[in-house]
């Protein structure tokens, strides 16, 4: 079922963030397992590099909370963070969970039949932001053909490198409130899309970025009466914990 675009938001206009995050471990294979379970056509994954370059899918700058282990990204390898559990935290069920690489994730995607929004961390430890983006096109290169790609992130500069080498990819620029000058800023990477913080949208604000053909979508929204006056004032997405709660 879609539900009316004025009263909530269409199937695609659902993000799953960091998967369905509500009912399994964030940012694992079970958790877009979950997404897609659930009816959700998109997730929302967050990236970082390791001490070898490997790409990970992780929203920490190390794996204390979300795995069994403990250390810095910038101090672990690919073969360290193997090993680890990144689903017994969550609940024993998932325990034998892995945090994953974006390449294997890229990969279930594509079995899953999700298309992602993938947010690119900024870590301390990142030695190079060419670097980094080279990294996150390569795998998102390895996507199948169902599988569609936009990428976010809260550093204009690692979109603007993004754009730089993916010039066809949507580009949404993360704040938690949009400065005043947001549509200078959006020109500037270029970017075509604002995710933000649910408690800061504004009918207003979506009637100026509705006018000048921005999308918006609003972060991290698990009420979705929380955002039902917005959906016919111009908001074109919600990236939530729980989609479940926005797909009917
Ligand atoms: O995409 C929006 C949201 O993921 C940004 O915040 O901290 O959950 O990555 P965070
Ligand atoms: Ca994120």
């Amino acid at each position: 079922m879609t539900i009316p675009s004025d009263t909530g938001p269409t199937r695609d206009e659902v993000q799953a963030h960091r998967g369905a995050s509500a009912i399994a471990p964030e940012n694992t294979i079970a958790a877009f397992r979950a997404a897609a379970e659930q009816g959700a056509r998109w997730v929302e994954l967050d990236v970082a590099l390791l001490a070898d370059d490997t790409l990970v899918v992780i929203h920490d700058d190390s794996v204390d909370r979300t795995t069994s282990g403990m250390g810095s990204l910038g101090a672990l390898s690919h073969a360290d963070i193997a090993k680890l559990d990144a689903g017994a935290w969550f609940d024993t069920k998932y325990a034998g969970e892995r945090l994953p690489t974006l390449a294997e994730v890229i990969k279930a995607l594509g079995e899953f039949g999700l298309s992602a929004n993938v947010e690119i961390k900024q870590h301390k430890h990142h030695k190079s932001l060419d670097q980094l983006v080279r990294a996150v096109q390569a795998d998102i290169n390895k996507r199948g053909p169902n599988t569609q790609i936009m990428i976010s992130s809260f550093d204009p500069e690692a979109l603007k490198a993004m754009h730089a080498l993916e010039p066809d990819l949507e580009m949404a620029m993360l704040w938690g409130r949009p400065p005043e000058d947001w549509a200078e800023k959006l020109k500037a990477i270029p970017a075509t899309t604002i995710h933000m913080h649910y408690k800061a949208l504004s009918i207003g604000m979506l009637e100026e970025t509705s006018k000048s053909g921005i999308k918006v979508r609003a972060w991290t929204c698990n009420n979705p009466i929380e955002l039902v006056s917005f959906w016919g004032a111009g908001l074109t997405g919600v990236i939530t914990d729980n989609p479940k709660l926005f797909l009917g």
